[in-house]
């Protein structure tokens, strides 16, 4: 298995470009079971976490096809051949669990295994089953996989979710484009990816209104047909790499970057006295003075400070001036990066939800191990300030959500490399 090799060097300048959303297309890609005529999305991120979609895509019948590097993704669902979403490529990845409301609302059939991804908590699919299940789905959990009919179609409905679940949002609102009548959603989930996937939507001739705000409405359409569509920016990957220059003095440009993709986690930094300035490219980030302050955090659902944020800003005050309170709310045990940067010299004490983070004058490198896709990129920043060398190992979690990082790091002057295992 490969690794990366960080050795840290001091500041970093230039610029680095900002990928297309993993999440948004993982969101986007299934959206195209809602219809026979193809859908193409262009800014495609260059992903495993892509690469597994594509594959579940074609198990289904779909013809997906890369192009241009990657980056452009054309799909037909023009002849599906399986409604069944299986246990050995769903297990891979969570997000596939968003092929079950796309595939119920044309076929009025599905069977979607119970995912796996990221081991960061239980990450049930109540709050999808609830809200299919308000638009008139029967739904009968057998041998570890969701059996999912709606014989005479699905009915609109006004349903309120008990958490403003991403992943439900996305589920609810494809199924709830082809359903007859209206369906309100309320306690919607608000995340950039969600506003992409209802225009996107709405490009297919879906009709939905009120998305970005808790209530989103959806007027049930007959069919919906082909659309080419953008893929938004990565804001986690752009985030992530804010914190670079955070982390390690200098000043780099996130080319692509919005301020109303990350304006909490901006906040935040301004707090911590790191500068984050809009310019016409992107977003320009550098310290304002010496060391960063600490600062606490609370993750909540958009717009607050992002959960997938939290390892990443953790890595940053590891060496901020005082104690900073991180508070995670969204999963359940999302803090197995913190024994790793504790072998790194941090000084961070876990009690259930909360991690109290006191900073050290500096990190020393050490061999430290991923143990899930946003974990992997905060040992990486980490080591990038340290002392020596770190090596991260076990990086194909890295693979799933940030594409040519050793590039994108190197660009601004990191001494980083993979290492290929046997
Ligand atoms: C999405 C993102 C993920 C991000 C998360 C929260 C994708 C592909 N992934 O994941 O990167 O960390 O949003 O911003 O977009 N829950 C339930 N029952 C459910 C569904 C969720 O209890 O039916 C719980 C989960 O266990 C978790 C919380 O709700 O504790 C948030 O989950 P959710 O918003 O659904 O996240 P995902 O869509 O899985």
């Amino acid at each position: 298995m490969d690794s990366i090799l960080v050795t840290g060097n001091g500041p970093l300048n230039g610029q680095i470009p900002i990928a297309g959303a993993k999440n948004a297309c993982l969101t986007l890609m299934p959206a195209t079971l809602l219809s026979e005529e193809p859908l193409t999305l262009t800014n495609a991120p260059r992903l495993s976490d892509i690469k597994t979609m594509t594959a579940l895509l074609q198990s289904l019948g779909a013809e997906v096809s890369s192009l241009q590097d990657g980056q452009v993704i054309a799909m037909s669902s023009h002849d599906l051949t399986s409604q069944t979403a299986d246990y050995e490529i769903v297990r891979k990845m969570r997000a596939s669990n968003l092929v079950l409301g796309p595939l119920l609302a044309r076929f009025g059939e599905a069977v979607v295994s119970l995912p796996g991804g990221c081991a960061i908590g239980a990450r049930p699919m109540d709050l999808h089953v609830d809200g299919l299940e308000a638009l008139g789905a029967e739904i009968e959990l057998k041998d570890g996989y969701l059996h999912a009919k709606a014989p005479g179609g699905l009915k609109g409905a006004v349903h309120e979710m008990r958490f403003a679940s991403v992943g439900a949002t996305e589920n609810i609102v494809m199924a709830a484009t082809l359903a007859k009548g209206t369906t309100v959603l309320m306690n919607a989930a608000r995340e950039p990816e969600i506003v992409d996937l209802v225009e996107c939507l709405r490009k297919m001739g879906a009709q939905i209104s009120g998305e970005g705000t808790s209530t989103i409405e959806i007027q049930g359409v007959d069919r919906l047909h082909g659309a080419t569509h953008q893929v938004v920016t990565d804001r986690i990957e752009l985030g992530t790499y804010m914190l670079a220059p955070a982390i390690c003095g200098g000043e780099v440009e996130l080319l692509g970057g919005r301020m109303s993709l990350v304006e909490s986690f901006a906040a935040k930094l301004d707090a911590a006295g790191v500068s984050v300035t809009e310019t016409e490219n992107g977003l320009k980030v550098a310290r304002k003075n010496g060391r960063v302050t600490s600062v606490d955090v609370v993750t909540e659902p958009f717009p607050g400070f992002p959960t997938d944020l939290q390892a990443q800003m953790m890595a940053l005050m590891c060496t901020a001036e005082g104690t900073a309170v991180l508070e995670e709310r969204i999963f359940e045990n999302r803090f197995m990066h913190a024994p790793e940067l504790v072998r790194m010299g941090a000084n961070i004490e876990v009690h259930g939800g909360t991690a109290t983070v006191t900073g050290v004058e500096r990190l020393k490198g050490a061999p430290v191990m991923a143990t899930d896709l946003r974990a992997s990129v905060s040992l990486i920043l980490a080591g990038l300030a340290a002392e020596g060398e770190t090596t991260v190992s076990r990086v194909y979690h890295l693979d799933r959500g940030y594409e040519h990082v050793v590039r994108k790091l190197e660009g601004v002057g990191a001494k980083i490399e993979r290492i290929k295992g046997q």
